[in-house]
């Protein structure tokens, strides 16, 4: 994965650029690089880094120009370096390109180009885009770029949003396509944009325009036109936000994870207020339900499975990448899929491969790819989440599910017991000094509560790279208790309910086996019995049904203020990015 951006207007390209490039730097921030054109003349500055660095270090904002394009990569074909950095050209450095996917038939393209004598600079599938493009200019009795580029998109299998230009085009235009890859215009006065994403333009519009799977859009100085793959002009509807540019900014906070942890006692009131009326109607039909999502939205997922297995309703939920190697689902199934970004290639995949059956897709993000498949959309509303650990998107996610199992009424303290939890943070970060050197932290939980045990725990592993892992309590005496040595810490999910007669007997089995134990918990045996506690509200004061929320919130602080104490930054974790694009 990784984001790509395109102006042309009025204003210095590579400022709007580098400024978008910042808010997509969540797709990919190994490297990053500007391309512009002036008078004819190509100016290409990338280096690996993130955008901040490496765009003080070539001074991007002094390109001139006022049409370019703009990459932040997340290696995939290539190691980091400046060579593998976008945007890349031909051998003539005229056909200037960037590309977020991957070009599955690359290394046969790549022999025949080279068997025709072109050169290549870097080791990426994008590269030979541009170098099929300059070949198929040759081959074309026009030289048209345009031509070429509708010729050159016929023989690429895999994913791609691409950006191109070239630089002696008979106009100044750019050039936009999709497959299997987000790739959204933005329609400002006298300028556009296009982007893998809605915040990298929401300083310059509210209204974008959606590009479909198979869409070629190009974008002049006076307007844009959208096409199919086959040259034909196609409609695609406008549509407005209401996100601010400041909603994408970190608002005082050092970083975005912190800004939205603490934007959640808003944003749940936001996703509260969407509507769930239709993908209620749909799940009351059916008798299978099957919910598909990866990571944080699987989390949000089990949990809805639970508390559809309670109302004795039949509902498994699986990690999407895994969906089609274990049942096959048929018209009796209703699928329910989960996804923030609505582009995770293994959750559009699992629909694809759930043909015939009824969807409802739950996701943040207005115009992506799965409100295109499913049946049923219902929208998260918890504004763009820039941060690459979820958090606010989880607990709309929770939101969401939990107002169409209980309804709206029961759910309107939330926002105050969200507020009341943040104020644990004193106490977290107590917590988090006492962890900060562990090699291993284990979590435990039972019932309703184990979804909260692996979300925590893959957020704690996600951003301070320290090996956590979640179980059900009942499974330590299977296999993990025999890592289970002195002052190794487990955090046990603990609340006064129906599972803690149980739980507080594997709290015991591990304390007493040197286990340093931090408890969440409202039960005063628990708190006895650990070394640290963080306290949930009173019995009298919460809806035992809230504990999810009430939970999660310290244990987000907990994995923040571990990584900031390691010196690492929460926002950008090594290896990972936000928006998970190929399978
Ligand atoms: C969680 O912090 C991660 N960012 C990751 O697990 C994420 O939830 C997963 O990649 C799924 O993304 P999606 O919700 O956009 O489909």
């Amino acid at each position: 994965m990784c984001g790509i951006i395109g102006y042309i207007g009025f204003r210095s390209a590579s400022s709007v650029i580098t400024e978008g490039l910042k808010h997509l730097e969540y797709r990919g921030y190994d490297s990053v690089g500007v391309a512009v054109v002036h008078q004819k003349k190509l100016n290409v500055r990338k280096d690996k880094g993130m955008v901040q660095d490496v765009s003080t270090k070539l001074d991007f904002t002094s390109m001139d120009g006022h049409m370019g394009i703009g990459h932040t990569r997340w290696a995939t074909h290539g190691g980091v370096c400046k060579e593998n950095a976008h945007p890349h050209t031909d051998c003539k450095k005229n056909v200037v390109l960037a590309h977020n996917g991957v070009i599955e038939n690359f290394s046969a393209l790549k022999a025949d180009l080279a068997s025709k004598g072109h050169i290549f600079d870097s080791e990426t599938d994008t590269e030979i885009i541009a170098h099929l493009i300059e070949e198929n200019m040759k081959n074309s009795k026009t030289s048209s770029f345009k031509e070429a580029f509708f010729t050159s998109l016929k023989s690429l299998e895999g994913s791609y949003a691409l950006a191109a230009f070239a630089v002696d085009d008979s106009e100044e235009r750019l050039f936009f396509a999709r497959k299997n890859s987000p790739l959204v215009i933005g329609v400002g006065k006298d300028e556009l944009l296009a982007a893998s994403d809605i915040p990298a333009m929401l300083k310059y519009t509210k209204t974008f325009v959606p590009l479909e799977d198979g869409d070629v859009a190009i974008l002049t100085k006076s307007g844009y036109k959208v096409y199919s793959l086959d040259g034909k002009e196609v409609s695609r509807k406008q549509m407005t936000v209401d996100w601010t540019a400041e909603m994408a900014q970190k608002g005082g906070y050092p970083y975005f994870m912190e800004k939205e942890i603490n934007d959640q006692k808003h944003f749940i009131n936001e996703s509260l207020a969407s509507d769930v009326t239709a993908a209620k109607s749909l799940i009351d039909q059916y008798e299978n339900i099957h919910i598909i999502a990866c990571g944080t939205s699987y989390h949000a997922g089990l949990m809805f499975s639970y508390l559809l297995g309670e109302r004795g309703m039949s509902a498994q939920a699986y990690i999407a990448s895994e969906y089609p190697y274990i049942v096959k689902p048929n018209k009796n199934t209703l699928v329910i899929a989960i996804s923030q970004s609505g582009e995770t290639a293994d959750v559009l995949q699992a629909l694809r491969y759930a043909k015939g059956c009824k969807k409802i897709a739950i996701t943040n993000v207005v115009g992506s790819t799965i409100t295109t498949i499913a049946d049923c959309v219902v929208f998260i509303n918890a504004g763009p989440e820039a941060g690459v650990a979820a958090t606010k998107t989880f607990t709309c996610q929770l939101g969401i599910i939990y107002k169409i199992i209980y309804g709206k009424e029961k759910l309107e303290s939330l926002s105050s017991l969200i507020e009341q939890m943040l104020k644990t943070e004193k106490k977290v970060k107590e917590i988090a000094s006492a962890l900060a050197k562990s090699e291993n932290i284990f979590f435990i939980a039972r019932g309703k509560n184990v979804p909260i045990a692996y979300e925590a725990s893959l957020k704690l592993k996600e951003i301070t790279y320290i090996h956590s892992e979640a179980y059900p309590g009942g499974e330590l005496k299977h296999g993990p208790l025999s890592l289970i040595s002195e002052g190794v810490p487990i955090i046990a999910i603990a609340p006064d309910d129906e599972t803690l007669a149980k739980l507080f007997g594997n709290i015991k089995e591990a304390k007493s086996r040197g286990a340093k134990i931090i408890s969440l918990t409202n039960n005063l045996d628990v708190q006895k019995e650990s070394d640290f506690s963080i306290k949930l509200p009173e019995l009298s004061s919460i809806d035992p049904m809230l504990y999810p929320f009430a939970m999660i919130i310290p244990l987000q602080l907990l994995a923040y203020h571990v990584s900031v104490l390691k010196g690492i930054n929460p926002d950008r974790p090594r290896n990972l990015a936000k928006s998970l694009t190929v399978e």
